[in-house]
């Protein structure tokens, strides 16, 4: 099975290119798995709760979520993006997944990074795992990363692929995956934004550097800090169902949790 991570380079509150440019770097590669930024269409950098809002659209309407509900069924893929959602007065940093075959899937951001926390409710759904035509698939948001629990829930409940929509600007991320999916044995698609947002005196630059790292840590594939680029690669997510590690280990049977409060 093919997955792609897309990284695009949006401008802020430009809705409609920004949908555009993704769709078309979606179409120059075929996979069963795309997975764009964090909110890749509006844009990341606000300056009022009231901004956010008015570039947030419900769950399965608005603009965005129609666009790539018709891209996955043309293309017989599922898609994970992420995207600001309104549900009533509640704004939220959200991820959601599209599946040809009709699965949808919804994530609320549950760790929000920095100034996010001015703009969005907390997540209050939890971690879920998605069963797709491309397999069980997790998904967490950018700084989810760096709370161990997050991938480890994941794992825990079955999942086989992270899709790991980010707008990374601190540094750590790229190379602190290997660890991650080698400590759950499983795969990760974090798919970055590159660019700069200057709005409101606060200047942001996202890092790139989007990444496939497999289920024993490889680094699959990087791309550039700089450019809109898709990447895929072929990997058998079933190497995400064995947690063994020697003859007498088993990443999972092996832990402690009574130990670890
Ligand atoms: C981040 O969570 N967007 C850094």
């Amino acid at each position: 099975m093919v997955v792609a991570v897309v990284q695009t380079d949006p401008t802020f509150s430009v809705v409609s290119k920004n949908i555009d440019q993704a769709l078309s770097l979606m179409r120059t590669a075929q996979a069963d798995l795309y997975v764009l930024p964090e909110l890749f269409a509006s844009g990341y950098n606000f300056t009022t709760e009231e901004e956010a809002r008015s570039l947030a659209e419900p769950f399965q309407q608005g603009t965005t979520f129609p666009a790539v509900a018709a891209f996955a069924k043309e293309q017989k893929a599922t898609v994970v993006y992420g995207f600001a959602e309104r549900d009533g007065d509640e704004v939220y940093n959200s991820a959601a997944l599209v599946s040809h075959d009709g699965t949808t899937g919804l994530y609320r951001k549950l760790h929000l990074f920095d100034r996010e926390k001015l703009f969005f409710a907390p997540g209050n759904l939890p971690f879920r795992v998605f069963q797709t035509p491309a397999g069980p698939v997790g998904v967490m948001i950018c700084f989810d990363w760096y709370f161990p629990e997050s991938m480890r829930t994941l794992a825990l409940r079955g999942a086989h692929i992270i899709a790991h929509p980010s707008n990374l600007v601190l540094p750590h991320c790229p190379d602190s995956m290997p660890v991650r999916c080698r400590e759950n044995r499983v795969f990760a698609v974090t798919a970055n934004r590159v660019g700069a947002e200057n709005r409101g005196g606060i200047s942001l630059s996202f890092i790139g550097q989007s990444q496939i790292t497999s289920s024993r840590g490889e680094i699959l594939a990087r791309a550039s800090a700089t450019g809109a680029e898709i990447h895929t690669r072929t990997i058998d997510p079933d190497e995400a169902k064995s947690k063994r590690l020697t003859g007498m280990n088993d990443l999972f049977e092996d832990r402690r949790p009574e130990f670890y409060q």
